[in-house]
């Protein structure tokens, strides 16, 4: 028998597993076997497949694979669902959302014990973290669907969402999800993933029993297909997603030109920087939480260890020591600090990455201990040695694998920290709250923790930049994406526009027949002896006027058909050109005051409306009268962004932690504008202005049938000290530079408005880096303030940031 002296000498832990019963009793009274939840009702078990716990590898059920059937008749009963639900209004959906969050209190732990058995994750985070996380989540949002109304006036629930979650946080992705659907109005088809469909079942009956009417909660189960297939599906309005940013990619280009609304939460890589002022020993820890908490299957997971190189052998001594204590084993053992990886294909991928690591030079350290036999396990890994470029530095591994670099400066270490596609997060540390504010703005990345890691709440929102994905979950952000904003509804786009493009077709004047263009001006005067001096209208690149690199030009016909000019054909390397522009612009303008912009801005409508009168008669030309008003209208919009510079505020998000979580709202960065037909002046004004008011720069496209509007605006630009590169424009031909924009990787976002096949095209194409996108078919009354300017324009020209800064010594 063991002594207590033996005891204390190896501080040994005993097993301290959690009880199974009652999981086992739920899974047993449906005889291990599953259909769907539809309508209220349980489908008939069909086409099952296994679900195995990772830890032990045994079968614990079978659930059915989706078809198309099925999620058609999820979707029909949740379009049944949709009026009743949205009728109960705010206040009456509050009270659901409440009894979700009562139900999954009193079945905290069932829902724990059985998320351990499914994923493998250790009970102490399902018991701790994940379950609390989805109660709160649900308590939150019964806070937003009782003030929807007031907060969210002027929007609707945007309808029934399809909502495809991944394996790695089964239950909190649900919630994360539902909960705000729920809130806002809409009613659901959820498809959880096909390794860990459990506690969504076990969740929908807990949902049933509360009360929940049928088909405002519909659980499909399945693979990839059913999901497609809830892509694909016509009456779905919004699809959310998270997983990886290969299946965002294929959902992205899917619901191109559907007119679905669409948020990605997708990978990372995310950086996790160590300055040499850090307390290290809270490092270990945070290291710990950041790549080891639920095996490093996170999305945001610390999986770039980037140290300042004076403490990086110190710090890599100290966690080698800490893995080697690390406990990894049973996940019901409440011990235990790593469970098992979700599946063997999984294990797999990160084997084969770590191999990847090893044959390109990387030196791996693992713990002496020995990983469980059976079962899918895997030992916290640490890489050094790594190249910033090496497939282990690149890509998400999605496993217990950390790879250290290092750094000298602060600039080196936000070079780093970018040096990748994704954005999700990022976790800075140092003593020194001055630095790590300074650096936590530079880093792209929708969450910044200091001095911490990995911390969620209902209240602040996550999600991505660049290929992380777009949207966020959480807080106000998070409930956009469940909501529209009201509009009348409207004639598309180009109907203002068609007959006089048409009249244009075919004179470009490189099509072989040049004829002379009489000018309307001209026209008016047959007796003028000598023409008009030519003035040709350039594009505008960098501030200056340049000549199009094509050599062609486009003529530009007024409302009664006669020519009023021509306007340069912009290709390829004048888009190129123009972002180059733009990007050079960028950091400078990102970093004026708004109090700076709002001058400039103010400062262009002084200009715009000195040349009031001559603007209005190109617009009264091209359109046939109402060009003074329109002139009027764009000054008091130019007015409107002045004001919004220095007032679209972030927020202070009351998370529960001894500190704040900063929202801050931070440009996107380089944004093609794809100009309306309609409005031609106002239209563009509406638009390029409060992209540019929150620190963005801009490529735009103008009207194609009356792109002379913007190219007179464009010699107002240059007398307003708006610095050379925040402002381009590239006339031509809209859809083809719309899709070259589109296509750019050093374009973060596209704004479309124009034709259906316009829209599907920039929705597609912008799937190669996944940029943001906002395209509309729909004709918008640019002149009115309620469709035409305000926060819906702001909100799309951020993107929230969320800064955790704890305190307190
Ligand atoms: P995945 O992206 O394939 O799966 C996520 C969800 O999407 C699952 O419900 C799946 O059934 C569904 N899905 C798959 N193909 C689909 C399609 N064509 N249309 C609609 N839905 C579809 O992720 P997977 O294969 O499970 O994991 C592969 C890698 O993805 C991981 O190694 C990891 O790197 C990454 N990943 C990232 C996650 C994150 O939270 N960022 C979560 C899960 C995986």
């Amino acid at each position: 028998m063991t002594s207590v002296r033996e005891i204390f000498d190896t501080m040994e832990y005993g097993p301290a597993p959690e009880a199974d019963a009652a999981a086992r009793d739920w899974l047993e009274r449906h005889d291990a076997r599953f259909g769907h939840f539809i309508g209220g009702a349980w489908t008939k078990p069909a086409s099952p497949f296994d679900v195995s716990n990772p830890a032990t590898g045994k079968v614990i059920a079978h659930v059915s694979q989706g078809t198309k059937r099925d999620v058609d008749a999820a979707v029909k009963a949740a379009r049944k669902a949709l009026p009743a639900w949205q009728a109960l209004g705010g206040h009456g959906r509050a009270r659901y959302l409440y009894a979700l969050a009562r139900a999954v209190q009193r079945n905290s732990r069932l829902l724990a014990v059985l998320e351990s058995m499914d994923n493998g994750k250790s009970i102490r985070e399902t018991r701790d973290i994940d379950v609390p996380l989805v109660a709160r989540h649900f308590y939150h949002h019964a806070g937003w669907a009782q003030l929807l109304d007031s907060e969210f006036a002027g929007h609707h629930a945007v309808g029934v969402v399809g909502q495809i979650i991944p394996w790695n946080f089964p239950l909190l992705m649900l919630a994360w999800k539902v909960a705000p659907a729920l809130a806002a109005g809409c009613t659901i088809v959820i498809k959880p993933a096909e390794f860990t469909p459990l506690t969504a079942l076990l969740f929908a009956e807990l949902a049933d029993a509360a009360g929940l009417p049928p088909g405002v909660l519909n659980v499909v189960t399945g693979d990839g297909d059913t999901g497609a297939a809830i892509v694909a599906h016509d009456g779905v309005d919004k699809i959310a997603f998270t997983g990886s940013t290969e299946v965002g990619r294929i959902i992205r280009k899917a619901t191109a030109g559907r007119g679905k609304k669409l948020s990605l939460e997708l990978g990372g890589k995310s950086p996790f920087i160590v300055f040499d002022d850090a307390d290290l020993d809270s490092v270990v820890e945070g290291v710990v939480d950041a790549i080891w908490f639920n095996q490093g299957q996170v999305c945001c997971a610390g999986s770039r260890l980037l140290v300042q190189e004076g403490v990086s052998d110190r710090l890599i001594a100290k966690l080698r020591a800490r893995m080697e204590t690390l406990r990894l084993g049973s996940p019901l053992d409440k011990a235990v600090d790593m469970g098992a990886i979700v599946a063997p294909v999984q294990l797999e991928r990160i084997r084969d990455l770590v191999a990847a690591g090893k044959a390109e030079g990387a030196e791996m350290w693992q713990p002496t201990w020995a990983c469980p036999q059976e079962g899918c396990f895997y030992p916290p890994t640490l890489f050094t040695n790594v190249q910033p470029s090496s497939t282990i530095a690149q890509v998400e591994i999605f496993g217990p694998v950390l790879v250290a670099m290092t750094f000298r400066t602060p600039s080196e270490a936000v070079a780093l920290a970018n040096n990748t596609t994704y954005g999700l997060a990022a976790s800075v540390w140092s003593e020194s709250i001055n630095l790590a504010l300074d650096v936590a703005p530079k880093i792209k990345a929708g969450v910044v923790w200091i001095n911490s890691t990995n911390l969620f709440d209902a209240a602040a929102g996550f999600g991505g930049y660049r290929e992380s994905g777009f949207g966020r979950e959480g807080g106000r952000e998070g409930m956009y994406e469940y909501v529209v904003p009201d509009r009348a509804s409207h004639t598309d786009d180009l109907a203002a526009g068609r007959a006089a493009r048409a009249a244009s077709k075919g004179v470009r004047g490189a099509s072989g027949t040049v004829r002379p263009i009489r000018r309307a001006a001209e026209l008016d005067d047959p007796d003028r002896a000598a023409p008009l001096v030519d003035r040709t209208p350039k594009l505008f690149v960098g501030g200056k006027q340049v000549r199009p690199d094509s050599g062609y030009s486009i003529r530009v016909t007024g409302a009664d058909g006669r020519v009023l000019g021509e306007v340069g054909e912009g290709n390829r390397k004048d888009i190129r050109n123009a972002v180059e522009a733009a990007h050079a612009a960028a950091s400078g303008w990102a970093k004026a005051t708004g109090h700076t912009r709002a001058q400039i801005l103010y400062y262009i409508a002084e200009n715009l409306s000195a040349r009031a009168a001559e603007l209005a008669r190109r617009l009264d030309a091209l359109d046939g009268g109402g060009g003074a008003a329109e002139v009027e209208a764009s000054v008091r919009r130019l007015f409107t962004y002045g004001a919004w510079a220095d007032k679209y505020d972030g927020q202070v998000h009351p998370v529960p932690l001894r500190g704040v979580a900063l929202a801050m709202n931070e440009p996107i960065g380089v944004i093609g504008i794809a100009c309306p037909e309609a409005h031609p002046l106002l239209g563009f004004v509406s638009l390029v202005a409060p992209a540019i008011c929150l620190g963005n720069t801009v490529v735009a496209i103008p009207s194609e049938r009356a792109p002379l509007a913007a190219t007179d605006f464009y010699q107002v630009l240059e007398t307003s000290d708006l610095p050379g590169g925040v402002i381009n424009v590239v006339t031509g031909v809209k859809d083809t530079l719309a899709r070259t924009l589109a296509e750019h990787d050093d374009v973060d976002a596209v704004w479309y408005f124009g034709s259906r096949d316009g829209v599907k095209s920039v929705e597609l194409t912008s799937a190669g880096n996944m940029k943001r996108t906002w395209c509309e078919s729909e004709r918008r009354a640019w002149p009115d303030a309620h469709e035409g300017e305000g926060r819906e324009f702001l909100r799309q020209a951020t993107q929230v940031k969320n800064i955790w800064i704890p305190y307190g010594e």
